[in-house]
């Protein structure tokens, strides 16, 4: 079933941070990039590693693994390792909540 949930509270997410939550087993990054707040599903599209901990500038996020950097906006990855983009979910925030606009079951599966 797919609709708005609260992931996190927008004040767990430092600017320019993220925060890894799990929800119904699907990995997200809750991600503040110059206090804009996206939600991406924790996963890189070049070699399926965690973006958690991945510097986040200018409204991108590097992947730590090997330096791709994909928009958090849109997902679209800048580099020459794949061209996959990354998954962005639908996001808001409501009184001081995080809500992200979960998929049907199975919906994310698999990148490629
Ligand atoms: S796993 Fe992210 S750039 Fe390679």
């Amino acid at each position: 079933m797919s609709g708005y949930r609260a992931i996190a509270r927008v004040e767990q997410v430092r600017r320019n941070g993220s925060l890894a939550v799990e929800i119904d087993g699907l990995a997200l990054l809750v991600c503040n990039a110059d206090d804009v707040i996206h939600v991406i599903v924790n996963r890189c599209s070049h070699q399926d590693q965690p973006l958690a901990g991945g510097r986040i500038r200018n409204g991108f996020i590097f992947c730590p693994f090997h330096g791709m950097r994909y928009r958090l906006a849109t997902g679209e990855g800048v580099g020459q390792l794949t061209r996959l983009p990354i998954r962005v979910l639908a996001s808001r925030v409501v009184d001081g909540e995080v809500q992200a606009c979960l998929p049907a079951d199975g919906a994310l599966q698999p990148l490629t």
